[in-house]
């Protein structure tokens, strides 16, 4: 039987990595991107992000022939949507932004033929995958003739290559053959299990797990806050918490970053906001959290403007929005070492993973620790973990927002008791 031919729109994290994936299962894939330099650097064979093992996937699909890059859509058995769902922030709730899908929809319409499967993939607001099928039919197709379903995409940036396939996937059809049919494709190339709902199940199902994330980690961070004022130790206050046998609490940071757990609850939200005072305290309580570590660093430096009658140096160690990635959108620590920077401190940025940045001059963890006043470890990386299991970041200069100095703590603890 000849294998299906699919049209992947959008090249990004999570469509350049499914297209590299399904060309190496066999599929002719056809990868579309209105970024002219993505499209030529993957018709290259090569990746225009950080991800592991994908510059592989990318080299061996582009060598042969079994992935191209081109900047508009072209005929396909099968059309998968991966591009942006931002929110778009203003007064009052941030609102989900579906221009790009439903641009990206307007584009495959002249294409799409009967039996064809049209997919979503981008987390889209309860409603979205509707909103496709309507752009297709007023485009003129025949939208009974091909089967448009909801796939939410749950990969962990860093093992993208091995949870595309080995993940639980969540397919929702507009109808119940169109969910079939779908999942019948997903099956050829997931391990994991593929399990049927409709498309606005599918559609929420996304929303509430990143809304869970987001609950769960403002709890953590609502703790950091008491504990700070009450002079506990919140990460030793966890660990013993979570000996309880049915407790597990998540640990608190800079605040929550990304563009999944800091935007897609307010999609429920901006959805239903007179049910929904849970999840957007919690989407406040993490954007709180960042504001409370400016102020915590800001008042360290002031204290050594008062103490010496210099201007403070602040040295940030991380920017990421989480630990070991190049990624920094949405990020609190990118947030943190801004507002510090518009204050009166010099500011001095370790960031690892990046070799520059547009905003703030990056230096090493051995000059920022020599030269600051103030260190604040805002992101969780290895490098700082392997320097603080050094004792290298012992000073009391050195305040710790994500535990690092904890887990060394721990680590000692258990060294000296064996
Ligand atoms: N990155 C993740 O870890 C992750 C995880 C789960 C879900 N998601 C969701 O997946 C979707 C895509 O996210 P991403 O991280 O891959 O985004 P991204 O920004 O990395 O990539 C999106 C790409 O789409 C392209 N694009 C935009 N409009 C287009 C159009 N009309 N035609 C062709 N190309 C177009 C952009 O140029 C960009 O290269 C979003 O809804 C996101 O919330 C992302």
């Amino acid at each position: 039987m000849r294998k299906k031919t699919v049209c992947v729109v959008g090249l990004g994290y999570i469509g350049l990595p499914t297209a590299a994936l399904l060309a190496g299962k066999g599929y002719q894939v056809v990868g579309v991107d209105l970024n002219d330099r993505v499209v030529e650097t993957i018709n290259r064979g090569e990746i225009h992000i950080v991800e592991p093992d994908l510059a592989a996937y990318v080299r061996s699909a582009v060598t042969a022939g079994k992935l191209k890059a081109h900047a508009k859509p072209q005929e396909a058995d099968i059309y998968m949507i991966c591009v942006p769902t931002p929110f778009r922030a203003g007064q009052g709730i941030p609102q989900p932004d579906i221009d790009y899908v439903l641009a990206a929809t307007q584009s495959i319409a002249a294409l799409v033929r009967p039996g064809n499967l049209v997919i979503l993939e981008s987390t889209s607001p309860v409603g979205t995958t509707q909103k496709v099928a309507n752009v297709l039919r007023q485009a003129g197709v025949d939208v009974d003739a091909i089967h448009v379903a909801y796939c939410p995409e749950r990969v962990l940036p860093g093992k993208i290559m091995t949870e595309l396939v080995e993940n639980d996937r969540v397919v929702g059809g507009l109808t119940v053959q169109g969910t079939r049919a779908v999942s019948a494709f997903y099956r050829t190339f997931v391990r994991g299990e593929v399990l049927e709902t409709d498309a606005a199940t599918a559609e929420m199902c996304k929303l509430t797990e990143n809304s869970y994330r987001d609950v769960n980690i403002a709890f953590a961070n609502e703790l950091s806050l008491v504990c700070a004022r009450s002079g506990i130790d919140v990460w030793r206050l966890i660990q013993l918490a979570n000996r309880h046998p049915r407790v597990n609490i998540l640990q608190p940071g800079t605040g929550v970053g990304g563009h999944c757990i800091a935007v897609d609850p307010w999609f429920i939200v901006a959805s239903d906001p007179e049910n929904t005072p849970l999840i957007r305290t919690a989407r406040e309580v993490n954007n709180r959290k960042a504001a409370w570590v400016i102020e915590q660093i800001a008042a360290a430096a002031r204290d050594v403007t008062e103490r010496t009658g210099r201007r403070p140096k602040v040295a940030c160690l991380g920017l990421a929005f989480k630990p070991d990635i190049d990624d920094l959108r949405e990020s609190p620590a990118v947030q943190v070492a801004s507002a510090l920077q518009k204050m009166d401190f010099d500011v001095l940025v370790v960031e690892p993973n990046i070799e520059s940045h547009g905003l703030f001059a990056l230096t090493s963890l051995a000059d920022a620790l020599q030269q600051a006043d103030v260190v604040a470890i805002l992101v969780k990386h290895a490098e700082f973990v392997r320097s603080a299991s050094a004792g290298e970041l012992d000073a009391e200069k050195v305040r710790d927002f994500c535990g690092v100095k904890f887990d060394r703590g721990s680590a000692l603890r258990k060294a000296n008791a064996s």
